[in-house]
This record gives C-alpha cells, structure tokens and sequence, in this order.
C-alpha cells in the first residue's frame, strides 16, 4: 500500500478558523494507521478571479487564461490526484466564500472534456478520490449545514466520491461577538477530526480497492459511450 495524499483546502481569505479545522481533519487523517501525506493549501492572499464565461477553455481546449492564482492554486490541489479532500470554508452570507466560489467556477475550464467533443484532455479523474466538506459560521443556524451542502455539490460535480460524517460533514461556531476562535467549539473541533478520520478511511478504501477494479470497467463508466444503445431492451 503506497502513501495516501489527502489535501485540506481553506477557502477562507483569513489564516482563522477555517484554516484551524481544516487543519484538525488532517491531523486526525494523517492519524490513519497508513501512509498519509497531508497536504494543506490555504486561499488566503491568493487573488482569484471568477469565470467570465470566456469560451477560451472550451474553444481552444486548454485551462483557464485568467492570470491570477487559479492555475498554480488548483495545481496544488489536485496534482497529483488526491486520495482524499477536505475543503473548509467560512459561511458567508448563507453559502462559501467568493474566493472559494471562483476558485470553482474556474474549474469548467478542467470538466469540459465531459461537454466538448473530440476534446482533447479528459477531465480530471476524481472517481477514486474521497471527499468531505467543513463550515465555520456565527451561529448554529447561520447557514453552516446549508455551506456544507454547497462545497458537497462541487465535490460531487467535479466527481469525487463524496462522504459525510455527524450528518454531512464537519459543522462548527465561532462565538457570535468573534472574539474567540472555533477552538472553544468542542463539538465543531470534533466534527472536523471526524470528517478527516472518516475521509482518511474512505480513501484507504478507494485506494486499497483499485488494485482490485474488474478489466474495463473504466471504459465501461466513461461518459461518452453512455449515447450507445443498450444491447437488449429490458422491455
Ligand atoms: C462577509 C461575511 C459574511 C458572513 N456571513 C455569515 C453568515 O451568513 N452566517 C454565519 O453564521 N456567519 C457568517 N459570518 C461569520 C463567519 O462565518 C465566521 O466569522 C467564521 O468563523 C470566519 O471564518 P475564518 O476565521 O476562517 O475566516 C460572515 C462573516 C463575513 C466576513
């Protein structure tokens, strides 16, 4: 069994409490009673830019153009392809951060291969890549489940095998003056070694499991021969 990459990714602007949780799920991730090698990438002082809608990605087949940290931050993520990602975001306004936000839409620019055809890159293979999502907001009902939900469904757009824990994944609160850190959220704290326990397992699953993946299933599962007629008809 070779070494697990598992990658934390902090969408919040501030080296704060997003960034003390994702960090926790590591910590408890690299725990694992197997090879971890934990890898955190923070968004804060990174300048990234939402997708315009260019074109240029689908038109002339390559990553995004924007120059900005786009590029060299989502390298980070998933290059190599992780085992497994936990991404943390404060709650802002009921949903994630901007900054996380464009850092997502940024990656159509990765799945057009799922969209374009004769594209010429697929895209990013994150089938066997567990993954788990972690909020931080004011208040219990500030909107932290609600972001959970958000990061989840990029997870699950980008195709990573998504994974929740106490529910769907790592809830939190910081204290409503914000004063304190989320350190004083024992349950919060808690939630977050849970999910990067619980993503550290599934990912020795996928992982462990993909020595034992049948011959030609992955051609079998690719989108594009999904147009193909069934053999039989069931009716
Ligand atoms: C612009 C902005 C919007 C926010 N919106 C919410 C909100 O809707 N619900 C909530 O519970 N907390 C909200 N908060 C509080 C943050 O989620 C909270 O302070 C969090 O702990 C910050 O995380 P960080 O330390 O990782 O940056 C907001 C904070 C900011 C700056």
């Amino acid at each position: 069994m070779g070494m697990m990459r598992i990658v934390g990714l902090s969408g919040s602007p501030r080296h704060g409490n997003t960034e003390i949780l994702v960090r926790e799920a590591l910590t408890a991730a690299a725990e694992a009673p197997v090879d971890v090698e934990a890898v955190y990438v923070s968004l804060a002082g990174r300048k990234i830019e939402p997708c315009v809608d260019c074109q240029v990605c689908a038109t002339q087949a390559r990553p995004c153009i924007k120059q900005d940290d786009w590029a060299t931050t989502i390298d980070e993520v998933l290059n190599p392809i992780p085992d497994g990602l936990i991404i943390g975001s404060p709650v802002y306004f009921f949903g994630e951060t901007a900054l996380l936000r464009a850092l997502f839409e940024r990656c159509t620019s990765l799945l057009k291969g799922i969209w374009v055809e004769d594209f010429p890159t697929p895209p990013p293979d994150l089938s066997r890549t567990a993954a788990a999502a972690i909020a931080v907001g004011y208040h219990r009902h500030g909107g932290v489940e609600h972001t959970i939900g958000s990061l989840l469904h990029w997870l699950m757009v980008m195709g990573c095998a998504c994974t929740g824990v106490d529910y769907i994944g790592g809830s939190a609160w910081q204290r409503v003056d914000g004063l304190d850190t989320v350190r004083s959220d024992p349950i919060g704290m808690r939630n977050a070694r849970a999910t990067g326990r619980r993503v550290a397992y599934l990912a020795n699953l996928l992982h462990a499991g993909t020595a034992h993946v049948a011959e030609g299933v992955d051609d079998w599962v690719a989108y594009r021969n999904l147009e193909e007629p069934h053999a039989a008809n069931p009716e």
